[in-house]
């Protein structure tokens, strides 16, 4: 039996209405064994316009919820950004920070994600922090180096005590909605690696409970075989969690 809980999690990305995040929700709620969000953290991030609606419907359900990214700064003239307190006060527990698509469509540097990362914890929210190499990265052979550093400057300043509210999740950015997963090997392989820098930026104990997801083309049919891996600790979804028998199939398999 690992020390580190199974987590698996479902990101909606840019889908669903109100609406359609009710109903999603309510099909989750009653798909899932109440036992089994004992045994696995269930967190899904909805659209911030849902945010309230999903919080209606998971109300004592032992499912979580959070947001897809989060500003850095406490409060003002920051037209369009949500801040660390709005989520709070909604009951966010978790918010995904550097998201391969924040980095790529939204310029989100490292630093800006270390700010956010900080500004996270301070506040009571557990960031899962996204990291990721690209294909072309992978082909001239840099994706651990750029994990790394990823690793290194996004978590830069977060102390050992804060580290238990971090969560990591390794996307290949090459394998996010193409359907192209990564082998297993592959991600494990990373995920090693990824627990090397955690070793070395912080202790042996903290790498190995720290919980590292794997995100991208994750599926019910292969969810299985990736979670089986000694250092994959769950997932993070995108399209496949947007239809609640998959979602819940793949909670399923992380037992
Ligand atoms: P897909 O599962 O759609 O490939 O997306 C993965 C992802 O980006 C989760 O954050």
């Amino acid at each position: 039996m690992s020390l580190r809980k199974k987590f698996v999690a479902g990101n909606w990305k840019m889908n669903k209405t109100f609406i359609e995040s009710s109903e999603l929700c309510k099909n989750i709620k009653q798909g899932l064994d109440k036992k089994l969000t004992s045994d696995v953290d269930v967190v899904v991030f909805p659209p911030f316009t849902s945010i309230y609606t999903v919080s209606e419907v998971f109300r004592d359900s032992g499912i979580m919820y959070g947001a897809q990214n989060m500003s850095y700064k406490d409060d003002g003239a920051m037209t369009g950004e949500i801040s660390a307190s709005m989520l709070s006060a909604l009951g966010c527990e978790y918010v995904i920070l550097g998201h391969s698509e924040r980095r790529q469509y939204f310029h989100e540097t490292n630093q800006i994600v270390n700010l956010k990362t900080a500004k996270a914890l301070s506040s009571g929210l557990k960031p899962v922090l996204c990291v990721g190499e690209t294909l072309e990265q992978r082909e001239q052979g840099l994706h651990v180096k750029v994990v790394d550093e990823q690793i290194t400057l996004c978590l830069k300043g977060v102390c050992a005590v804060d580290m238990e509210n971090v969560i990591v999740a390794y996307e290949p950015v090459w394998a996010i909605g193409t359907g192209k997963t990564a082998s297993p090997e592959q991600a494990e392989e990373m995920h090693r690696q990824i627990r090397n820098s955690l070793e070395n930026l912080f202790s042996a104990t903290i790498a190995g409970r720290t919980r590292i997801l794997y995100g991208g083309s994750v599926t019910d049919k292969n969810a299985g075989e990736l979670f089986s891996m000694n250092n994959i600790d769950g997932g993070l979804i995108g399209g496949a969690s947007l239809k609640h028998e998959a979602f819940i199939q793949i909670i399923n398999s992380a037992l």
